[in-house]
């Protein structure tokens, strides 16, 4: 179906255009010169080291677990309430994923959720700086440092985001970022990045995209092909010239919702920026009662807007990870969470005028009491099922 409104939508302009075919005409394909220039413009842009980039954030987070050498035994405390690559990485290594909850107010870990979960086997936090809002890295690093953990950032939804005046990326020991052309800036398809201030790290991560060499044809570590492909950094370097105009309109954007959306006593908006706070609003999610969200998804849809929810299924109730024996209840806040989210058009380019046209339907929604209607609750009910 296409939507009047998407969802989400990449910019992609004739600047980006040509430095693809720039890159396609004059460069190596694979580990061209743009490669080199996008990491050191990434890792510049976020204030650390080094940025080594990869094919995809889950191969980012794949290749942090095995340089961190996560191994059988260990344990890795993330939040459920993410998507599923941010703790796969750590299960691939043979460690055990022990999930926490979220605090409803940020999003992010709870932080007194996750200091009743840390044990004697705990070796990393991955902490989410989910829809673009960090998490509260103080905390989580004075935790983490007294025990001597390890804190890899899962920052694929938060490039550009700020916490304390510093960006998500620079604040644990490492951390990864997605291109994903959903993403607040992508790289025109799959693309990841590892960025980090520890030598150690960055030379095994660096080593291991790229089949674990150390010369042409000497290979010192058994690695893989992770590589981000030149024609993607080449597009990637320009989306990063864009990104803080970008991240700008994106909080614009929300605070037209904020404005008409916080009248509704039904409507929870997202968390707002503060002086500890900069988020950047990858995706713009409002909590309902959940009896209301799947009718409001489908009245959404009847009028061209896209909606979507991110997440249906938390991750310790993924059928992947049943073998950690989670069950329903386990979790019972990020259940809650799970059921009563639902994003809302969120992109650089939406209008002004699309944003108030999307908050007056959510208005209407209420004002006629929609969710009683028998038609838009049947559909609601259709429109729930195609979420998983
Ligand atoms: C929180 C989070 N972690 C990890 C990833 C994995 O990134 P990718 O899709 O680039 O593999 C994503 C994005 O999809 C994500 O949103």
């Amino acid at each position: 179906m296409r939507y009047k409104i998407p969802l989400t939508k990449p910019v992609i302009t004739k600047d980006m255009i040509d430095a693809a075919i720039n890159a396609l005409n004059n460069e190596k394909l694979v580990m061209g010169e743009s490669v080199y220039k996008f990491e050191e413009d990434f890792a510049k842009y976020i204030g650390v080291k080094y940025a080594i980039s990869t094919n995809s954030g889950t191969s980012a987070l794949l290749l942090v677990a095995e340089a961190y050498n996560l191994k059988t035994g260990d344990e890795v405390i993330a939040p459920s309430a993410t998507f599923i690559s941010t703790i796969n990485g750590a299960a691939k290594q043979g460690a055990k994923p022990v999930f926490t909850e979220i605090a409803l107010k940020t999003y992010t870990i709870d932080v007194q959720d996750l200091k009743r979960r840390i044990s004697n086997k705990t070796r990393m936090i991955i902490p989410v700086h989910l829809y673009g809002y960090p998490a509260e890295m103080d905390e989580i690093m004075e935790i983490a440092e007294e025990r001597g953990i390890i804190v890899v950032e899962d920052a694929a939804q938060a490039h550009g985001a700020q916490y304390r005046g510093r960006k998500t990326g620079s604040l644990g020991h490492t951390a990864i970022f997605s291109f994903y052309p959903t993403k607040n800036m992508t790289t025109a398809g799959d693309g990841g990045m590892i960025v980090t201030n520890d030598d150690e790290i960055a030379e095994k991560v660096r080593k291991l995209r790229d089949v674990g060499r150390k010369g042409r044809y000497s290979h010192d570590l058994i690695g893989y092909t992770m590589r981000l492909n030149t024609v993607n950094a080449a597009v990637g370097r320009i989306q990063l010239k864009h990104l803080e105009e970008w991240n700008h309109r994106r909080r614009e954007i929300a605070r037209t919702y904020d404005k008409i959306l916080s009248q509704l006593e039904e409507v929870k908006t997202p968390p707002k920026p503060d002086s500890n706070h900069l988020p950047v609003y990858h995706l713009y999610v409002i909590r309902v009662p959940r009896q209301h969200r799947g009718p409001l998804g489908a009245w959404l849809e009847k009028n061209g807007v896209e909606a979507l929810v991110h997440y249906p299924i938390p991750v310790h109730l993924q059928p992947a990870y049943k073998y950690l024996g989670y069950k329903g209840g386990d979790l019972l806040v990020t259940e809650e969470w799970a059921k009563t989210i639902l994003s809302i058009p969120m992109y650089p380019e939406l209008t002004t005028d699309q944003s108030r046209y999307v908050a007056e339907l959510i208005i209407e929604f209420y004002s006629k009491r929609l969710y009683q209607d028998k038609e838009i609750k049947r559909k609601g009910a259709l429109w729930e099922k195609k979420l998983t």
